[in-house]
């Protein structure tokens, strides 16, 4: 979603706000801006990719050290120029990004209006530019800490004042943001955003606001000054670039046996991170929903109760009583989903046990949560989930413990196997070419990798696509099959062979068009065309089953000419509710 970059330096910073927000281009976004403060604050916005916002900057002259940038995914108003940050104060003395959400935007807006200010813009962002100004009598430090005081929601901001123009000052609640040094100090949302130049960063705590100069920050916590830690930006936070691929999405899935390896090899974990308590509910959204549906039989196995499985924002208004022990496992890759972090909140004060798995360790929901068991996929940069999915499968494969362990070291192997097969994919692309609908069956764990498979398909492709459980198939959903429809049917468990079968021959009875995804030949032979898989623990199936998955919605969108890596309409991290 939105992404915040800011630059002061010494040196221009234009250049490096525009390659700061080309790295958060992957968060998904739908307008963008940077301003320098030189004399004045200038800026620059532009609706749609940053090439744009670019050609702007070519007609225009952008001179100053020091500057803030912006990549915006609407919510509060459509994508225009004038909801675009960065946002001025009426008086041109303060320059505004804003990630997160003001929930009192009504209040402040008839407020800043009373002060005889006309907002321009649809956004709750544009209020804090006119609070700043309205609370300023001479140190934007004071002014930001009277202006965050007045804040409901979430925020990460980063404001420019024209009377100090080497100097940005930032404000942090409940939506990540980081200071970086080096040559130079930076400010984002996001690692990944980071120049090269910087080395180390201070990770932002809730409450805290900051003065950044060319030579470091002070950071400040209820108006007083604090020491905050600093670490090393580790180069794993930093976004490689394509390698060669074509697409961040081809390029992480073929990264996986190497991520889920490394998720399971080199075990990063809280002291108490393990399955424990009375009962287990998983709870994500997305395709960390489906992970963690895909592993639920496993999960039973092991704790010999059933397991929940709970959509985050769904999970918030469950009128369950507080049970005793229950462990509420959240899982996100970024660690950043409102929802998630929403569900874990409301599940801590329900008292409940929290564990966080996630892949990115300095992240909002790994603090939020009692414990946490970090995935090593390594930054994922296509919005198209891949690697961030099998990491977490493998993630759960670890904490079902000693029964699953043998299981577990296979899938890095198994993985590059399923890669391989899935090559070939290429060629069966042609014939979703007019698919009207597309589904994808499974049972147990492979009914959560066809969700995944079904969901792939729909957000790169914007194919219509239905992941469903085999056996459900011909209680209404089966009225869509008709002649030709690509069914897409999943069937890892040898137990399962039987009925699989049935199914396959039932869609194929009304015309359906059948791509098995199998490790039987029996299943195989039966299907139109199939994908054969190595043989797998059919628990933790889904790391591997999910992978010509992937592959299929790749080629399909491929041969459509959409944009892979940054579907419409859609965000890497979601952090609004
Ligand atoms: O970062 P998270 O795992 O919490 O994200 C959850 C979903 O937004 C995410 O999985 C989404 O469904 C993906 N874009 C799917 O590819």
């Amino acid at each position: 979603m939105c992404g915040i970059i800011g630059f002061t330096g010494g040196r221009d910073a234009a250049p490096i706000l525009i390659a700061g927000l080309k790295a958060l281009e992957y968060r998904g976004y739908d307008s963008a801006g940077i301003a320098v403060a030189g004399k004045k604050i200038t800026s620059v916005k532009s609706v749609g990719r940053i090439s744009a916002l670019e050609k702007k900057l070519d007609e225009t002259t952008l001179v100053g050290d020091c500057g803030i940038g912006h990549t915006r995914w609407a919510t509060h108003g459509c994508p225009t120029e004038e909801n675009c940050h960065p946002h001025m104060s009426a008086d041109g003395k303060f320059a505004v990004v804003h990630n997160g959400i003001i929930e009192n935007d009504k209040e402040l807006r008839a407020l800043v209006r009373a002060a005889g200010i006309e907002p321009i813009s649809d956004t709750d962002s544009e209020i804090v530019a006119h609070l700043l100004s309205l609370y300023y009598d001479g140190d934007p430090v004071v002014a930001l800490g009277r202006t965050v005081s007045r804040l409901k929601g979430s925020f990460a901001l980063g404001v420019l004042c024209a009377d100090h123009p080497d100097e940005i000052y930032a404000a942090k609640m409940r939506s990540p943001l980081l200071i970086g040094y080096g040559d130079g100090t930076c400010l984002s949302s996001d690692g990944t955003a980071m120049p090269q130049s910087i080395n180390e960063i201070t990770v932002l705590a809730d409450g805290q606001t900051a003065r950044l100069t060319k030579n470091g920050a002070t950071v400040y916590f209820r108006g007083r000054q604090v020491q905050c830690e600093r670490t090393k930006l580790k180069s794993s936070r930093r976004a490689a670039g394509l390698s060669g691929y074509p697409h961040y999405m081809i390029k992480e899935m073929y990264e996986q046996p190497e991520a889920i390896a490394r998720t399971i090899s080199s075990e990063c974990r809280g002291k108490r991170a393990g399955l424990r308590g009375t009962g287990v509910s998983l709870i994500g959204c997305g395709s960390s929903y489906n992970a963690a549906l895909s592993c639920r039989p496993m999960l039973e196995r092991v704790t010999g109760r059933s397991v929940d499985v709970a959509l985050a924002g769904e999970f918030l208004y469950s009128e369950r009583v507080p049970a005793y022990g229950r462990q509420c496992i959240l899982l996100s890759q970024s660690g950043e989903t409102a929802d998630t972090i929403s569900a874990a909140e409301e599940a801590k004060r329900r008292g409940y046990g929290t564990l966080a798995i996630t892949n990115v360790h300095a992240s909002t929901l790994t603090r939020t949560c009692d414990d946490y068991l970090c995935t090593r996929a390594g930054p994922e940069i296509s919005v198209a989930t891949t690697k961030g999915f099998t990491t977490q499968v493998a993630a759960l494969g670890l904490l079902a413990g000693n029964e699953f362990a043998a299981a577990v070291k296979e899938l890095p192997g198994l993985a590059e196997k399923a890669l391989r097969a899935s090559e070939g994919l290429k060629d069966s692309a042609v014939k979703f070419d007019n698919a009207g609908c597309v589904f994808f069956m499974g049972r147990g764990a492979d009914y959560g990798a066809a969700l995944e498979g079904a969901l792939k398909l729909k957000e790169i492709s914007y194919i219509p696509a239905i992941g469903i459980a085999a056996g459900e198939l011909k209680h209404g959903s089966i009225s869509l099959i008709e002649k030709g429809t690509p069914v897409i049917a999943v069937c890892t468990d040898d137990r399962l062979i039987g009925k699989s079968l049935l199914s396959i021959a039932t869609v194929k009875t009304r015309g359906g068009f059948v791509i098995g995804v199998t490790s039987s030949p029996e299943v195989a032979a039966a299907c139109d065309e199939a994908v054969m898989l190595p043989p797998v623990h059919p628990m933790l199936s889904a790391a591997v089953s999910v992978i010509p998955l992937q592959r299929l919605a790749y080629e399909v969108a491929l041969r459509l000419g959409r944009d892979i890596d940054k579907p419409r309409n859609l965000a890497k991290s979601v952090t609004v509710e």
